[in-house]
């Protein structure tokens, strides 16, 4: 059975007073769910919240170095966020892809260098508006999965969460409706499935993020390709992340 996930991507939001309130309110939120909850704060908060007692919150940094160590001024390890107790993190966020101009090889070598480190990646994917229109978008993902995970072995792939982010959707208001999202969440897993095994394929988690919220999150938890969601903006608010954990 492969895990049911919510994980909030904070993005570069909340000073550090905001911050921490989120956080104890978010860790003493008692929820039933068996979904494994995660936060990605800005690395700046990790290490802290990381030595706190975390009741059912694990972490995820947003970002990390493809290299081990070194001469790389302003970067942050795979190894170093392990050591710190961060279990997960964003390799390939479109915002990375869009502002830092970050390349499928690049991720590539990030993926690797946390498989590595024994940190998860949640490995993001998905189509701006124009390959929407244009219906280039199943290319456009596909190459973005083969370029950057297809070199890895069966064991491999199955420590990876997918999340798929159509870039139209983020930050818009504007969500894959409940079809479109299980349109390419199962189209992933097609992949998945032709590169290793169904049984392989099944084991995987895929999320979905673009303005996902608590008022829509049921309905696109609901179909059997999508095992949780990656949220922005509504994971800035306790109350609202909850809703979202608990619309499984
Ligand atoms: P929003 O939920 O704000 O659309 O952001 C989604 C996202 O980019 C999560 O990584």
């Amino acid at each position: 059975m492969r895990k049911r996930i919510v994980a909030g991507n904070w993005k570069m939001n909340m000073n550090n007073s905001d911050a921490q309130a989120l956080f104890e309110s978010l860790n003493t939120t008692k929820t039933v769910s068996s979904t494994e909850i995660i936060i990605a704060p800005p690395s700046l908060y990790l290490s802290e919240f990381a030595s706190k007692k975390c009741k059912q919150i694990y972490l995820a940094a947003q970002n990390c170095s493809d290299n081990e160590n070194g001469a790389y001024t302003g970067e942050i390890s795979a190894s170093m966020l392990y050591s710190i107790g961060v279990k997960y993190c964003l390799v390939g966020h479109s915002e990375r892809r869009q502002y830092q101009k970050e390349s499928d090889l690049l991720l590539k070598q990030k993926v690797n260098a946390l498989l590595k480190n024994k940190v998860i990646p949640i490995f993001c994917c998905g189509e701006n508006l124009d390959k929407r229109k244009s219906g280039d978008f199943y290319q456009v993902i596909q190459g973005q999965i083969e370029n950057s995970l297809f070199h890895l072995t069966d064991s491999q792939i199955k420590e990876v969460v997918i999340a798929y982010e159509p870039i139209w959707a983020i930050g818009t208001g504007v969500t894959a409706s409940s079809g479109q999202a299980q349109e390419i969440h199962a189209f992933i897993r097609s992949l998945l499935v032709e590169k290793y095994s169904l049984q392989t394929a099944d084991e995987i988690s895929i999320l979905y993020g673009g303005s996902c919220k608590a008022s829509n999150a049921k309905e696109l938890f609901m179909n059997r390709d999508v095992d949780g969601g990656l949220i922005g903006g509504a994971a800035l608010d306790a109350d609202s992340f909850s809703a979202i954990i608990e619309s499984f």
